[in-house]
C-alpha cells in the first residue's frame, strides 16, 4: 500500500489516537494534533517505536483558527502535502435539558464539532484539490440520527457534520473527478 502522509484531529486520545495506531499499523506517516503536548509525546513515542513509522506533532486548538493556520505552514515542505485529513477532534459537554443548558458550553461544543471541522476542511482541502487526490474523513455520530434526551446541542452538531458530508459528496465529483472521498464511520 502507498505510504500517506496523514493528519489526525484530537489525535492525543480516545477513537484519533485508536486511529493514528490503525494508519501506524498499515504504515502511514501521521501528523498528529491536540492540545495536551504530553499525551501527544506518549503517542508519537509509541507509534514510532512499535511501527517505525514517521510521526510529527501539530498541537494547536482546533477552534483557533490562526494558530491552525501558522501550524499548518510550520510544517516542512515533505510533509505538507496532506493526503488524508480526519476531522476527528470534537466532544459533549454535560446532559442539560436544552432549556436550562449553558450558552457558554455550546459555544465550545459548537466552535470544535462544526466550526473547526469546517475550518481545517477549508485549509486543507484546497492543497488535495490542487494535487487532485485527497481524502477527509469527518467523525460523526449516531447521535447525528438520532437525538437522545440531553443531547441537545451534540445531537445538532452531530447532524451537521453529517450534512456537511452529504454536501461534500455532491461537490466532490466537480472538484477532482470523485478522487476526493467524503466518509463517515459513524453514518
Ligand atoms: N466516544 C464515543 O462514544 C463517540 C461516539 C460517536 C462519535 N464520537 C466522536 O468521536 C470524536 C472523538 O471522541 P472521543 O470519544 O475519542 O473523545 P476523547 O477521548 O475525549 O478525545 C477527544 C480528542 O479531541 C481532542 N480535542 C478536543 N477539543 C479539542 C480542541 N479544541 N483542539 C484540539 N483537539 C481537541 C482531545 O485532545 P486534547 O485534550 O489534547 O486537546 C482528544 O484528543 C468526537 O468527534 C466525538 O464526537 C465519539
Amino acid at each position: 500500500m502507498e505510504k500517506k502522509t496523514v493528519l489526525i484531529t484530537g489525535a492525543s486520545s480516545g477513537i484519533g489516537e485508536g486511529c493514528a495506531r490503525k494508519f501506524a499499523m498499515n504504515g502511514h506517516r501521521l501528523i498528529l494534533n491536540g492540545r495536551n503536548v504530553e499525551k501527544l509525546n506518549a503517542v508519537k513515542d509509541e507509534l514510532e517505536e512499535k511501527y517505525g513509522v514517521e510521526v510529527w506533532l501539530l498541537p494547536f486548538d482546533v477552534r483557533d483558527r490562526a494558530a491552525a493556520r501558522a501550524a499548518l505552514d510550520s510544517l516542512p515542505e515533505e510533509w505538507k502535502a496532506i493526503d488524508v485529513l480526519v476531522n476527528n477532534a470534537g466532544l459533549v459537554i454535560g446532559v442539560d435539558k436544552e432549556h436550562e443548558g449553558s450558552l457558554d458550553e455550546w459555544d465550545v461544543v459548537i466552535d470544535t464539532n462544526v466550526k473547526a471541522l469546517l475550518a481545517m476542511t477549508r485549509l486543507v482541502v484546497p492543497g488535495m484539490v490542487e494535487r487532485g487526490r485527497g481524502h477527509v474523513i469527518n467523525m460523526g455520530s449516531i447521535a447525528g440520527d438520532y437525538a437522545y434526551p440531553g443531547g441537545s446541542v451534540y445531537c445538532a452538531c452531530k447532524a451537521a457534520v453529517k450534512g456537511n458530508n452529504e454536501l461534500s459528496f455532491a461537490e466532490a465529483d466537480k472538484l477532482i473527478d470523485e478522487l476526493l472521498k467524503l466518509e463517515n464511520p459513524y453514518n
